[in-house]
């Protein structure tokens, strides 16, 4: 296992993989690695002949005030974990390599990046979006892996990925939970014992919203207020969103029908959580 932290060296690789007939996969990570990435490396693993995991702190999808210079950076133990798992290279670029004096280009999604997380994070997934971009150009790879977790990251970068004809298979593995069904994010390292437990809330309010669809709601408002009424009752958590949209424009929906995507932001303290479900209705 190798940690590469020049573009032109991690080329070089690519080109050296390629010249063997080699598929490239691309995981994208900020690293603190948990089963999560690790579920992603797996997939790539199977279906690439080189895997490429990213590890890149990416101070442009981090607002003001928001938590960039606390995030997380474990890269002695990421690299452990990748290693045991069997993964060949770890990219971890500084952010001078990234966006170096006079950088000046981004990349924005229009309409999906406007709601959800879009609109208590204004100039998030304008940052995510430049930065993965910027890997698929660096890295070039054939497949690339997101999880669910994120779902409206992932839906926005397959908009990207279509709309600018970038040739990326990108593909999207389902949320890995802990054994309790908190969804696995490093983000969750910052919760206090209290706030562990009261998180629990966002997976249990999801299960019983997919209980209540599968059993015939159709009123998304009605689904809505149950999710609300559902946080308010603990008394940690404080919502920011509960959103019931469609997964082709990430549109509000006043009735359900199709696919899907009910997603939470729910703040406990000052960590902002996030999870989803996507349903076939
Ligand atoms: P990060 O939060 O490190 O997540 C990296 C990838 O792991 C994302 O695709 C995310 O959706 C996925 N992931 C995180 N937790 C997961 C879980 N519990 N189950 C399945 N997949 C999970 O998302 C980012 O980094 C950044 O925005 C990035 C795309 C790297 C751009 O900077």
């Amino acid at each position: 296992m190798e940690i590469i932290r020049e573009i032109s060296l991690l080329r070089a690789r690519v080109k050296e993989a390629r010249s063997q007939g080699k598929l490239v996969g691309l995981v994208p990570t900020m690293g603190c690695l948990h089963q999560g990435h690790l579920a992603l490396l797996d997939k790539a693993k199977a279906e690439n002949g080189l895997t490429i995991l990213s590890i890149f702190v990416n101070p442009i999808q981090f607002g003001v005030g928001e938590d960039y210079e606390e995030y997380p950076r474990h890269l002695e133990s990421d690299a452990t974990q990748v290693e045991k798992a069997g993964g060949q290279i770890i990219f971890a670029p500084t952010v001078k390599e990234m966006y170096p004096q006079g950088y000046a280009t981004y990349i924005d999604v229009e309409r999906l990046t406007a709601g959800l997380c879009g609109a208590s994070r204004p100039h998030h997934f304008r940052g995510v979006t430049t930065v993965v971009a910027k890997l698929f150009n660096i890295a070039t790879p054939d497949n690339a892996y997101f999880g669910q977790k994120d779902a409206q990251q992932a839906l926005v970068i397959q908009r990207m990925t279509k709309d600018l004809n970038m040739n990326v298979l990108v593909h999207i593995m389902p949320t890995v939970r802990e054994a309790d069904g908190l969804a696995m994010s490093s983000r969750n390292s910052y919760l206090s014992l209290a706030e562990r437990k009261a998180a629990l809330i966002l997976s249990q309010t999801l299960k019983q919203v997919a209980e209540k669809i599968r059993g015939g709601e159709r009123d998304a408002s009605a689904i809505q207020a149950f999710i609300v009424e559902k946080i308010s009752l603990e008394p940690l958590a404080t919502i920011d969103y509960a959103a019931v949209v469609d997964t082709e424009e990430i549109r509000p929906l006043k009735e359900i029908s199709g696919r899907t995507l009910i997603a939470l932001a729910v703040r406990f303290g000052k960590t902002r959580l996030i999870d989803n479900i996507i349903l076939e209705v």
